[in-house]
């Protein structure tokens, strides 16, 4: 049995159950693809090779050793850049039809041609590349100089690095993806002070407090949904139609479930936690301006559109990327202190945690403590989107599950993987019942094709379809779900 399952039994809770539902690539739709996906700074390693220079990832790991477990850092990651003809047999041997990554990377000066390369790759297997311009690596130059994301300055920074990557890949990449999960990069980065830049609100558990105000996260989230519909808006004028490509921006968000199901005064905190994690982006890119009850609760704190804004903002995307792992009960709470732990749960005026009323779990544990397993919470949000979002063309961006490892994880342990396995299964199983409901669902991408950096946990927790041996050169080993996906995807039969 993996690590995760006794960590599992461990805490009282039953082990996983085996999955209910057989289901393969051939119950979706034709054209629905499933993929895998990375990140730039969580597999490439390369950190200050052909003229890339630092990014706040880079800063702050080189700056702050010990905000990072083990003190791990992306300098080597597990060197996809120079072992991408690797990962892209992986992909592969699996049947992948799409991969999640970024490329290029932003703040590099030059170097284009030598990622000819690995597009080159995908492509000559069948294999369709989803790029991600932002996956939290902001040029360390743009926070010297300006503090990046805190001013508006950023917008058009964004917008030409965004047209660099049209003009010299659009004629390969049809699906743009312009940020990756707004909600956690300015929460952790500009709230919590557990992302770089590392910015703190007073207030917050941090041991130094380095944000000005509260009011942080929300100056970020503003200038990045601006940013994103700046980027947007350009392609669909200059690139789109000779193109032929799609773009949109990866939201993530967990399910919420009213802590007591019989009292409204839950249901309604329920509502509030999603306006206040999904609704935050996906509100003013459908609505123009962000969710009443932020409006309400947050008042001065959040930034407001001007008309022209709110024009831009409203319907900037062909498609959306919703990024899924996890879910919570959620119950008010009466008090609006000043301020206070953390910046989610007080500006929600609810909060949120894994028991329920009843003594019960929202889901077992998978392993990494925060991530239970609750694939009904995915349909919930998928539901969420069809009726009160317009119902727009879906990726699931990400979806998965990590195994800890401090390196006391065999390597037998960690590839046979039925946690993950099950938890992939019966997550694509609602998928496809929420395409049955009417979502317009159009692919599933695992989180993570490879084990890598995993930010703050350093290489300690494995999200990866595909082992990497820390030990020996980071070979890549096929774990049993890698293998599952084979089968799924009628490659081995
Ligand atoms: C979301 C992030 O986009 C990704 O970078 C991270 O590794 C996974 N979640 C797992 O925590």
């Amino acid at each position: 049995r993996s690590r995760a399952a006794r960590i599992t039994s461990d805490l009282g809770v039953e082990a996983l159950k085996p999955s209910k539902q057989d289901i393969t690539k051939k119950s979706f739709p034709p054209g629905f693809v499933f993929g895998a996906g990375t990140s730039s700074y969580q597999i490439e390693g390369a950190w200050n090779e052909d003229g890339k220079g630092p990014s706040i990832w880079d800063h702050y790991c080189h700056t702050y050793p010990d905000k990072i477990k083990f003190r791990h850092n992306g300098d080597v990651a597990v060197n996809s850049y120079h072992m991408y003809e690797e990962d892209v047999k992986m992909l592969k041997a699996m049947g992948m039809g799409a991969y999640r990554g970024n490329a290029p990377r932003w703040g590099k000066s030059s170097g284009y041609q030598l990622l000819q390369q690995p597009y080159q790759q995908l492509l000559e297997n069948g294999i369709k590349p989803y790029v991600t311009l932002f996956h939290w690596e902001t040029p360390q130059a743009l926070e010297d100089e300006y503090r990046s994301f805190l001013s508006p300055r950023i917008v058009n920074d964004f917008k030409d690095f965004a047209e660099v990557c049209f003009k010299n890949f659009g004629d390969r990449v049809k699906h743009w993806i312009t940020f990756n999960e707004p909600y956690v990069f300015c929460c952790n980065a500009y709230g919590i002070g557990k992302h770089a830049p590392g910015r703190c609100s007073p207030g917050n558990p941090c041991a130094v407090p380095t944000g000005d105000s509260l009011a942080e996260p929300y100056q970020a989230g503003h200038n990045l949904l601006l940013a994103h519909a700046e980027a947007a808006r350009l392609y669909k004028k200059k690139y789109q139609e000779h193109q032929e490509g799609q773009i949109g921006i990866a939201l993530v968000s967990m399910g919420y479930e009213p802590f007591d199901k019989t009292n409204h005064v839950h249901s309604q905190a329920r509502d509030r936690s999603i306006d206040h994690n999904l609704g935050w982006f996906l509100e003013p890119l459908y609505r123009g301006d962000y969710p009443f009850s932020m409006r309400s609760l947050i008042r001065d704190r959040l930034p407001n559109f001007t008309p022209e804004e709110k024009a831009k903002l409203q319907g900037s995307y062909d498609m959306l990327g919703l990024n899924y792992y996890t879910s919570r009960f959620s119950r008010h709470v009466d008090y609006s202190p000043l301020y206070s732990p953390t910046q989610y749960k007080d500006d929600a005026y609810a909060e949120v945690g894994i028991i329920g009323a009843d003594g019960q779990h929202i889901g077992e544990d998978t392993g990494t403590g925060w991530l239970c397993y609750y694939p009904e919470g995915l349909k919930n949000l998928l539901m969420v989107i069809r009726d009160r979002y317009g119902n727009p063309p879906i990726y699931i961006t990400e979806n998965g599950v990590g195994d800890q490892d401090e390196g006391d994880l065999s390597m037998d342990n960690a590839v046979n993987d039925d946690v993950r396995l099950n938890y992939l299964n019966d997550h694509i199983a609602v998928v496809k019942e929420s395409i049955d409901m009417g979502s317009k669902v159009r692919g599933h991408f695992t989180w993570s094709l490879l084990d890598n950096f995993e930010w703050q946990n350093g290489f300690t927790h494995r999200f990866g379809l595909i082992y990497v041996d820390y030990n020996d050169n980071l070979k890549r080993h096929m774990k049993n779900s890698a293998k599952w996906f084979s089968k799924f995807n009628g490659v081995d039969k």
